[in-house]
């Protein structure tokens, strides 16, 4: 289940954390862990079917598909490496997690403070496409997600400031 430190407050509470980051303009949803859902891609995309659905109606997400990390992917450091520096994208990142874990921190809508969610599996975190924010792996180094896009292309890291 996700944390999320935002200033000097702390939460867990799912309902808390998705009240603070709705009005920061984050979506965050728990949707909870599936034991079904830790075998293929194909399997894991099928276990959550529903939720994937109606978050595709809702964001007009038009691909959905799986990205793994772990201490076995050629080049971890480097693929870290890209997105522990601040950046943004042009579309909304969209992460699901199924396995492992992650830390977002995402600007605040101000634009003058850093907030850090720590998302487990069954997370969803939404961040809209502008936010400047950053992403790194725990000490695992693994995480299994499922991503959303608007367009497969165009979804790259982009440093410099809007
Ligand atoms: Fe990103």
């Amino acid at each position: 289940m996700a944390t999320l430190e935002f200033g000097a407050t702390s939460y867990q509470d799912p309902a808390e954390i998705t009240k603070v980051l709705a009005d920061e303009g984050i979506i965050y949803e728990r949707w909870g862990t599936r034991p079904e859902s830790c075998s293929d891609d194909s399997k894991v995309l099928e276990a959550y079917a529903p939720e994937v659905a109606r978050l595709k109606e809702q964001g007009r997400y038009v691909h959905a598909d799986l990205v793994a990390l772990s201490p076995n992917t050629p080049g971890l450091d480097d693929i870290c490496e890209k997105f522990v520096k601040e950046h943004h994208h042009d579309d909304d990142e969209v992460r699901f997690v199924v396995e492992g874990a992650g830390v977002f921190e995402v600007m605040s809508q101000k634009g003058d403070a850093m907030f850090k969610i720590s998302t487990e599996p069954g997370d969803l975190v939404v961040i809209p496409a502008k936010r400047r924010h950053l992403f790194y792996l725990t000490e695992k180094k693994a995480i299994r997600c499922i991503r959303l896009f608007k367009d497969s292309k165009g979804w790259e890291a982009i440093y410099s400031r809007p």
